[in-house]
């Protein structure tokens, strides 16, 4: 039985994903902010405030074959009345980098290593099309460059896989505008088909999905090339 690790599942995207993943076969370990797993359908869960280092003995003894790197913040976002983005705090700034981005590489860089000695494993950021420098609008920086570098932390480990013999990949996740607290009940999508597209892509051959950046089922690419701002001239 394969075992995935999910961090953020006691709500969200994250709770359905883990439902996902246990119908799938998959044994469930999670970490959050939370002090219970809420009704995430997880074998077992620690309380972990990805703001801080990760204890060192997490799950003891557990191979971990998957680990979707889920939890995350949305500080600056307008729907929510924060202002412009001249107005964005320096806390606001590092307390989004500390979950998006330092709680994402605690953890890909702690079980990455231990995949490519085994020769086999996922890694999986969520990330978000808003992630994506052609997508940028002018505000919400600071979710938006968090995820942008998180990026670059699935593409710099997708490269260490695709260079390692064996059963590797590493790929971003956009659930797409998803009915969670984050996306808020305006959004148009369940979170719940999105969690299943994910467990999918788990199943997809490496070579398919290493170094890939999907939206659902579909390939949404990393960025294209060109001028992103038009010329005033
Ligand atoms: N919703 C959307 O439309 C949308 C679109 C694109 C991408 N995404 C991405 O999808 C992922 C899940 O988002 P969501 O919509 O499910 O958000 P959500 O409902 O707000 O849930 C966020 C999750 O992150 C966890 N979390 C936040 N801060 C944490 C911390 N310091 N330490 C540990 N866990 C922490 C929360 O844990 P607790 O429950 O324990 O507090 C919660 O489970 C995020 O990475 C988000 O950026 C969402």
């Amino acid at each position: 039985m394969s075992t995935a690790l999910v961090s953020g599942v006691s709500r969200g995207f994250g709770s359905h994903l883990c439902r996902a993943l246990r119908a799938t076969g998959h044994r469930v370990l999670g970490v959050g902010l939370s002090s219970s797993p809420g009704g995430a359908p997880v074998d077992d869960y620690r309380a972990v405030d990805l703001r801080e280092p990760l204890p060192r003995d997490l799950f003891p003894g557990q191979e971990i074959d998957v680990l979707v790197s889920n939890a995350g913040v949305y500080l600056d976002d307008p729907r929510l009345g924060y202002g412009d983005l001249f107005s964005l705090t320096d806390q606001d700034l590092r307390d989004t980098f500390e979950v998006n981005l330092f709680g994402a590489a605690r953890l890909v860089l702690r079980h990455a290593p231990l995949m490519l000695a085994r020769g086999a494993g996922r890694v999986v950021c969520v990330s978000s099309g808003m992630g994506r420098l052609q997508d940028a609008d002018g505000a919400s920086f600071a979710y938006r460059s968090s995820k942008l570098a998180a990026n670059s932390l699935v593409l710099s480990v997708a490269r260490h896989f695709a260079a390692a013999p064996g059963d590797l990949a590493a790929f971003a996740y956009c659930p797409g505008w998803i009915r969670t607290d984050m996306g808020t009940p305006d959004a148009p999508h369940e979170p719940a088909p999105a969690a299943e597209d994910l467990v999918r892509l788990l199943q997809v051959p490496a070579g398919q999905a290493n170094g890939r950046f999907f939206r659902g089922l579909e390939e949404l690419g990393w960025d294209t090339r060109g001028p992103m701002v038009a010329d005033a001239g």
